[in-house]
């Protein structure tokens, strides 16, 4: 066990804990089992609002009820819809963007994230964020289409004013095949 570097989404929510405060708002665009939605929900307490986002029924229903009885799910707003719709959805900035791409674990692994319509909601998230606010994203490969979700995010990202947002990319150089993490935050 490793308290800063256990794993990639520990390391996320790390970062996450730094931004997120009471009565925050923050974005979960990849809901699945929920952990993130909770972590978020967690954070900004009974005076915040937590954005959750997923295509899977199943994601959305688990989820919710996972937040229930946790006393949570009257400051969170689940949307069986996907990512990519975020802009048109959401109309208030928020302090953070969560991003957990690839497949449902435990669920149907033909069902993932593709690269469009996460770029589309990574650009979105990006113009939701509140000045100083972050975005969290993490990337698989080692599924079909992962490799080639990675190039298309990453071109994306490199490209973005460095004036206006500091991209930084966190990967375990001595683990096999592990998660990596990207962390977008933006300008104050
Ligand atoms: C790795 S899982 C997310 C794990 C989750 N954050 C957790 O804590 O359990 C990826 C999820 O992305 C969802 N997904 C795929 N395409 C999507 C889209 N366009 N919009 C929103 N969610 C999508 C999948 O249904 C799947 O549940």
């Amino acid at each position: 066990m490793f308290d800063l570097f256990n794993n990639t989404v520990n390391i996320a929510h790390n970062y996450l804990k730094t931004i997120v405060k009471p009565g925050g708002v923050a974005v979960d665009a990849t809901v699945g089992n929920g952990n993130d939605t909770l972590f978020l929900a967690g954070l900004v307490g009974i005076h915040g609002r937590v954005y959750g986002f997923d295509i899977q029924h199943e994601a959305i229903i688990k989820t919710s009820e996972a937040l229930a009885e946790k006393g949570l799910l009257d400051i969170t707003m689940l949307f069986e819809l996907g990512h990519e719709n975020m802009g048109r959805v959401i109309t208030e900035p928020v302090d953070a963007v969560v991003f957990n791409l690839g497949y449902l674990p435990g669920g149907d692994h033909s069902i993932v994230t593709s690269p469009q319509t996460t770029l589309k909601a990574v650009a979105e998230g990006l113009s939701l964020l509140k000045a100083g606010g972050i975005m969290c994203i993490i990337i698989y490969t080692g599924h079909p289409g992962g490799l080639e979700e990675q190039e298309c995010l990453e071109s994306y990202l490199e490209g973005l004013n460095k004036k206006n947002y500091c991209v930084c990319k966190i990967d375990f150089l001595n683990r096999n095949k592990a998660p990596f993490l990207i962390v977008i935050e933006k300008a104050c």
